[in-house]
């Protein structure tokens, strides 16, 4: 009998359903081609049901959740709805309730994808970020009181834990030994903590000090840098071929990966994984539900196509995410543009050429 994962759907909002067609036209062919089972079961969750119901997630939504072997989440965001409502009950909520505690979020320009950089090319653009995922500012702590008056006051605190520091930094350094083993130009490479050590005294030096003890005492034969956020961001513009395996906490990781993201080609391409490594991950395109484009056939899937490779790789399927990979890089030579409405193809031809060329 063949193996078959379960995999919980959540299209979204906007272009989301548009995307994630695509991408399970992709999984569904190499699924078939290396002799594996995809079981689909779509959830409604976004704005279309909140504006119907008010609810975010329903109850019991998590614990069903919890019962996949992973989630794959297209985009969540409606023009209708005020900022705020869907992201934190449904995408932060899954994030945080799952303990997807680490935000892995690939940097890497592909053959025939336009950087805006001058002068850089796939050769220097090639790297990763792990973002700490569950705590920091997104934790929610803080308040505001005499709120209105011209005395108000509002905090919002940077929450972080050993324990939660410790498990992100893990994963960066085993991410770093494998990518180490698997190719010499990345053993070259730092591992490189990014934080703002040098005004943030407390958390940066909890983050600092973690990363040192760990490299120095777990894993020796690994380089360790450290950046200041505010300087990695000039890296990332100007010398993206320093990093290798860049980690950091929430928010900081949460600006300078959409930095990452116009780099290696925009939003279009960029994809990322929200995981929990003894537990349920889910996977998803980092670009929102860009209503502008909804049902017009012409947004990029690649980004869905892209977290779909992240998924079987996570599900343990690595030849099949290499086959993807493969097949994308296929299609981008095909490709005039990865914006959306410039591609010199349709939404649906991008998923199939890629469809195609998986199984070929
Ligand atoms: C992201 C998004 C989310 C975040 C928002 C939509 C809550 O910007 O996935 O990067 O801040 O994490
Ligand atoms: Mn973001």
């Amino acid at each position: 009998m063949s193996k078959t994962y379960n995999i919980a759907v959540i299209p979204g909002d906007g272009t989301g359903p548009e995307v994630v067609a695509e991408a399970i036209k992709v999984l569904n062919a190499v699924a078939g081609k290396a002799g594996f089972r995809i079981s689909l079961n779509y959830f409604d969750f976004g704005g279309e049901r909140y504006l119907r119901t008010g609810e975010t997630l329903p109850e019991g939504a998590i614990d069903e959740l919890k019962k996949f072997d992973s989630i794959f989440l297209g985009a969540i965001g409606h023009p209708d709805v005020k900022p705020g409502i869907l992201e934190t009950g449904i995408l932060l909520k899954i994030r945080f309730s799952l303990d997807q505690y680490i935000n892995l979020r690939p940097v890497k320009l592909y053959p025939n994808v336009e950087t805006p950089l001058k002068d850089k090319g796939p050769e220097h653009i090639d790297f990763v970020v792990i973002r700490e995922n569950t705590g920091g500012i997104y934790t929610g702590h803080g308040g505001a009181t005499r709120t209105g008056t011209s005395e108000e006051i509002a905090t919002q605190l940077m929450v972080y834990d050993r324990r939660t520091v410790d498990r992100c930094l893990r994963y960066a350094f085993e991410l770093k030994k494998k990518r180490n083993s698997l190719n010499k130009k990345y053993a070259e490479k730092p591992i490189t903590l990014i934080h703002k050590r040098n005004v943030l005294t407390h958390c940066g030096d909890l983050w600092y000090r973690a990363f040192e003890e760990m490299g120095a005492k777990e894993y020796p034969e690994l380089k360790r840098d450290y950046n200041h956020v505010d300087a990695a961001n000039m890296w990332f513009v100007k010398n993206p071929e320093w990093f290798d395996v860049a980690v950091t906490e929430n928010l900081f990781g949460d600006i300078i990966t959409d930095l990452g993201a116009m780099i290696q080609g925009g939003l279009g391409v960029a994809s990322g994984g929200n995981i929990n490594p003894e537990g349920v991950s889910m996977f998803e395109p980092m670009g929102g539900s860009a209503p502008k484009y909804k049902g017009k056939n012409v947004i990029n899937p690649m980004a869905a196509i892209g977290a779909a490779m992240m998924m079987l790789d996570s599900l343990g399927e690595a030849g099949s995410s290499r086959a993807v990979e493969a097949a994308m890089i296929g299609t981008m030579q095909k490709m005039k543009s990865q914006s959306a409405g410039h591609m010199g193809m349709t939404t649906t031809e991008v998923g199939d050429m890629v469809a195609k060329l998986v199984t070929g």
